[in-house]
């Protein structure tokens, strides 16, 4: 189970279910590729937006190669629907010939109990809604929410855009794990038509949730620059793992996730390629950093 890498964990295993959290450094694919089957109970991804420029093409061939991507019953669906949408749209052509291969390895990494939450921009979501229903079936798709915000310039020609899309999938629809009693409450938008009780109590968040983007000053801030709000990863983290899970985000980031996983008794698995990211989330949550290895020394 598992390729050796350097550093802190020696020849070790890369994971381990008792081990510690882990901060890896390096490219996601390589390092999800090296987590065992069915070991995580969420996985968050937070991949960079596809901003229309031409990316670097990457994996193409992985999404067309089951035997390479362990795509499963779905797969062949999956393989032709990301390349149907692909011929339809070169930005995104290329954009998801690199997500899809992360996306298999983030179905593949899930607990039968499990569940997936894909942050994506309003540009992305409706593809990454017909490639995840292929890829995970209808009848696993959870939920569509929406984090709404209102900061920054707003465009006087069409509507301002202030929300990102979070996709929700479980990975089996009869078992997944999901508490809505733990989530953190909200305020009644009209306290006076409820009772004092309900009004003190507060209401389960909805689909919809309104949300301050990070503040520019105040201790939430580490100064990376796609950094997510605590509060919108606390949600997701309460609701869809148990105390000591483990929880997993590949584009880590500032490692919000890691941190409202270490909040809230979980264990994380944060991975990033950028040595700010990495240098960042060690800092905050105090973690050592394993070198991922380059996919020519890996396995
Ligand atoms: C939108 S940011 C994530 C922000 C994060 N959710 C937070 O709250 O700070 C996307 C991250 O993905 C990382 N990234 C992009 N491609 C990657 C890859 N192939 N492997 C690992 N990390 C990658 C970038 O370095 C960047 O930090």
């Amino acid at each position: 189970m598992g390729i050796p890498v350097q550093g802190e964990h020696g020849a070790e295993p890369l994971w381990r279910p008792d081990g510690p959290d882990l901060l890896l450094h390096g490219d996601n694919l390589v390092a999800l590729r090296a987590l065992p089957e069915a070991s995580m109970q969420l996985v968050y991804l937070d991949p960079p937006f596809n901003t229309g420029r031409t990316q670097q093409r990457r994996t193409t061939r992985s999404v067309r190669d089951p035997e390479g991507t362990h795509l499963g019953f779905t797969g062949t669906s999956y393989s032709r629907t990301v390349e149907a949408l692909s011929s339809y749209d070169d930005s995104f052509g290329d954009y998801w010939a690199f997500l899809a291969p992360r996306l298999v390895e983030a179905h593949r990494l899930l607990r039968d109990d499990g569940t997936l939450y894909l942050h994506l921009d309003w540009r992305e979501a409706h593809y990454a809604k017909v490639a995840l229903d292929a890829l995970f079936g209808r009848e696993c798709f959870l939920n569509e929410l929406i984090w709404a915000y209102d900061y920054g310039a707003k465009s006087r020609r069409r509507w301002p855009t202030k929300h990102d899309t979070i996709l929700v999938y479980v990975k089996n629809p009869a078992t997944y794990w999901f508490d809505s009693e733990s989530v953190d409450r909200e305020p009644y938008m009209a306290p006076g038509l409820v009772t004092p009780e309900k009004a003190a109590r507060g209401k389960l968040p909805t689909d919809v949730w309104w949300h301050t983007i990070v503040p520019t000053s105040g201790g939430e801030k580490t100064g990376y620059p796609t950094q997510k709000p605590l509060g919108v990863l606390r949600r997701i983290v309460q609701a869809s793992s148990r105390e000591g899970d483990w929880v997993l985000d590949a584009f880590a980031g500032s490692g919000t996730t890691a941190a409202a996983a270490r909040a809230l008794g979980r264990r994380s698995i944060s991975i990033d390629e950028s040595p700010d990211a990495v240098r960042i989330v060690s800092a905050r949550l105090d973690l050592p950093i394993t070198v991922v290895p380059r996919p020519s020394t890996a396995g």
